[in-house]
């Protein structure tokens, strides 16, 4: 099996949860089993160890970016940087807000987490509409920062935020998607 394949064997898909009609695509598994859990992080670190891609910052998106991407800077020998919901960071902050389905998110970053010149990997479990990573790129380029891709486990293609990010020029990559 590749690794694709090994990786998506084991996300759980979880019916009508949080709502009705969701399909929920559920990365603990990936985590719990420590041979499905590197075989994880060593394809991303395997990518972003290549010195055309290697990031100086990783930066995760709360909370399951936070998970996989500690890990992957820890791995690049780089430092990690989160990018929290309002109201959890306690220094002084930059923020975007951006639309979800129903209502609308803000998240924050804090103003000394990246510099200009920086170049950084911005990570998460998942890209669903793509608004979480859209405003966390806004956020990271605010402080002059250059995002140099975005990575994340899976993609749900059908809810068009992959297709938004790359036309709106960040390069992605996902591993697992679903249709
Ligand atoms: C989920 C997921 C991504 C985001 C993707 O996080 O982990 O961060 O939504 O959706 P989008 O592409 O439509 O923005 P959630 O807000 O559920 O937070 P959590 O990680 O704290 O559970
Ligand atoms: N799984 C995890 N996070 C999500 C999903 C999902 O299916 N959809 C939107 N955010």
């Amino acid at each position: 099996m590749d690794t694709t394949a090994f990786l998506k064997s084991h996300i759980r898909t979880v019916p009508d949860w949080p709502a009705p009609g969701v399909q929920f695509r559920d990365i603990t598994p990936l985590l719990q089993d420590p041979r499905v859990f590197r075989e994880l992080i060593d394809t991303f670190v395997h990518r972003y160890m290549d010195p055309s891609l290697r990031p100086s910052v990783v930066a995760g998106l709360d909370a399951r970016g936070f998970i996989i991407g500690s890990v992957l800077a820890y791995e690049l020998g780089v430092g990690f940087v989160p990018i929290r919901k309002k109201g959890k960071l306690p220094f002084t902050t930059v923020e975007e807000t951006y639309e979800l389905e129903y209502g609308s998110a803000t998240v924050e970053l804090h103003t000394d987490a990246v510099k200009a010149g920086d170049r950084v990997l911005l990570i998460d479990d998942l890209i669903a509409t793509g608004g979480t990573m859209m405003a966390g790129r806004r956020l990271l380029e605010k402080l002059g920062a250059e995002v140099i891709e975005g990575a994340a486990i899976v993609d749900l293609p059908e809810l068009g935020g992959s297709r938004k990010l790359l036309d709106a020029g960040l390069p992605l990559f996902t591993l697992v998607h679903f249709e």
